[in-house]
């Protein structure tokens, strides 16, 4: 069943701008490829690089009303109606493990150091809360140190790392492992 979870929400940014988080729906998108094949080439911390996000727009609806449909939750976040962030909360699949969730997180260059991640992932881990999720898990390459602050503010704890998992063009780099149990 559709979980009704972060329709809309206003949050004012340290400088002013207004950031609106809701659930990404279907006519999203068109513009949430644009935004991914941007953001991939602005950073080398994400999985994929720049026009590395090959779905189609079909695909893409179908991938998000089906999210919309399931106990996870696509958020993006929007300045001045455009994409600013997209972010997302997993649980995982079976019975057994399913009060266990993973994050993902991104933000648009243009908005870094303003407080959307910090807002965004706020969110996440009160929709976590809302949702009898108990562990809130994710990667980070150990290089991002923006990315492993944030985490650390939001309360995450390093718990483990993956020895050379990321391969950049053979350049490696470990994996910081976090948790937040809630
Ligand atoms: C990492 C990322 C999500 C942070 O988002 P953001 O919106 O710029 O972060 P915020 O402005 O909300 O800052 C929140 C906290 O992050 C940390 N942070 C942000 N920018 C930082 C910087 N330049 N240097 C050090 N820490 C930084 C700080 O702890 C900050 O808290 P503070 O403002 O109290 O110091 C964003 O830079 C990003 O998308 N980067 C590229 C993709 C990526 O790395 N994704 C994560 C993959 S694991």
């Amino acid at each position: 069943m559709r979980n009704e979870y972060l329709i809309a929400k206003e949050i004012i940014l340290k400088n002013g701008q207004s950031l609106i988080l809701r659930r990404a729906n279907a006519d999203d998108a068109e513009k949430m490829i644009e935004y991914l094949n941007t953001v991939g080439g602005e950073s080398d911390n994400l999985l994929f690089g720049k026009n590395e996000f090959n779905k189609t727009i079909e695909e893409e609806r179908e991938y998000i009303n089906n999210l919309n449909y399931s106990d996870d939750l696509m958020i993006i976040g929007l300045i001045d109606n455009n994409i600013a962030s997209i972010a997302n909360i997993r649980r995982l699949l079976r019975k057994r493990i399913a009060h266990n969730s993973e994050v993902a997180i991104s933000v648009k260059k243009e908005y870094w150091g303003i407080g959307v991640g910090y807002a965004v992932m706020n969110e996440l881990i009160e929709f976590a809360k809302n949702n009898n999720i108990k562990n809130i898990s994710l990667g980070v390459k150990a290089s991002n140190n923006k990315a492993f602050n944030l985490y650390r503010k939001c309360g995450f704890k390093e718990i483990g790392r993956h020895k050379d998992f990321f391969n950049l063009d053979g350049v490696f780099d470990d994996e910081i492992l976090m948790d937040l149990y809630l």
